[in-house]
């Protein structure tokens, strides 16, 4: 069997040391392992795989020994200067910031919704946003069966999503210190604002989540409005799912639908208090759906709680499972 060479860009962040988890999980055909991040963490120290490793500085040079595949979670100014440099020496990159994820020569990818999209890259892959890659994996399936007509999402999103700084934030803030991440404290706040304010009063993160899904649903006209709200949760990003269909629905038939599908784990018995948590749903690779029910207001409407551990499947997992299922197809 063919064996690999991979580049982990980033190695030091909270989704570059989930992404050593998840590879080791993974324990993909790969006989070559580089880890990257920026000059002050050059020399570092890293075990993987009970071996050590040297954290190296990523340079304009660093692909120039050849890589099959790099994974790159070190932001997007990072990605936009190097990813092209490694892909145009051969290296298939799977790239976790938003830096080219509109693009429309680079394919945005989740496997278990149109991983045969990625098959057509031209050396960049693009990872979707966190909180869309938990989004639309339920609403494939649904998509597909009776056609959306439109979404309203409302997230309730952790502060890992914010990295390092964002765990501290809610940890310092817990103790009455001031914030040095978000703009008001986390702690005992919700907080209806992450990234940046554009022109439209939206959040850059709320346009994420309405781009990013009709690109990956390949739905570009679908009506889409979003909320995304930071709340005091250190990881697992939990959503507000409200779906208006174009056709009627069979209740019991989503849920078949929903628990058949890959990548779901349904949770859904309001007798027994059993629903997606944040808290279980952390450490998991998998898209946790419940509080499945008809949206009364509307003819065709259906809501549904959806939980998804943001650095694993909303990052890690989603960028490893790409490179697993291109390594699979030899591609
Ligand atoms: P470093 O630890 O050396 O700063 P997080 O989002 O958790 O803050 O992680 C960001 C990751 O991106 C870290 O691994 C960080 O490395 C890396 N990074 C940041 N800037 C660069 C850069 N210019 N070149 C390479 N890696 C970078």
């Amino acid at each position: 069997m063919k064996k690999y060479k991979l580049a982990l860009v980033g190695a030091t962040g909270l989704v570059g040391q989930t992404a050593l988890t998840v590879l080791e999980e993974f324990n993909l055909p790969i006989s070559e392992y580089k880890f990257f991040a920026s000059a002050r963490s050059a020399g570092k120290k890293i075990t993987f795989m009970n071996k050590e490793y040297e954290v190296q500085e990523l340079k304009e040079d660093s692909f120039d020994e050849g890589f099959d595949y790099a994974i790159f979670s070190a932001g997007g100014d990072t990605s936009k200067k190097f990813s092209p440099i490694a892909a145009s020496k051969g290296c298939i990159v799977v790239d976790n910031s938003s830096a080219f994820r509109m693009d429309p020569e680079v394919p945005l990818i989740v496997p278990e919704v149109n991983m045969e999209d990625a098959f057509n890259n031209k050396g960049i892959i693009a990872n979707p946003n966190c909180s869309t890659i938990q989004a639309v994996v339920p609403l494939k399936p649904l998509d597909d069966k009776y056609k959306i007509k439109r979404i309203v999402y409302s997230t309730y999103q952790a502060v890992s999503g914010a990295g390092h700084k964002g765990l501290a934030d809610l940890e310092n803030t817990s103790k009455g210190e001031k914030p040095l991440k978000f703009p008001h404290p986390i702690y005992n706040n919700c907080l209806p604002h992450i990234d940046v304010f554009l022109d439209n009063g939206y959040t850059k993160e709320e346009m994420k989540m309405v781009n990013e899904t009709r690109k990956i649903l390949n739905r570009p006209d679908l009506r889409i409005t979003a909320t995304t709200v930071r709340v005091p949760v250190q990881n697992s990003h939990s959503e507000s799912i409200n779906i208006e269909f174009e056709n009627d629905f069979d209740l019991k038939e989503v849920r078949d639908i929903l628990k058949n599908y890959p990548g779901i784990i349904l949770q859904d018995d309001p007798e027994t208090n059993t629903y997606p948590l944040a808290t279980n749903a952390s450490g998991h690779n998998e898209v946790y759906v419940g509080r499945i029910r008809r949206d009364e207001s509307i003819p065709y409407g259906l809501n549904i709680w959806v939980v998804a551990d943001n650095i694993r499947k909303g990052a890690a997992t989603n960028a490893i499972q790409i490179v697993d299922e291109l390594i699979k197809n030899n591609n």
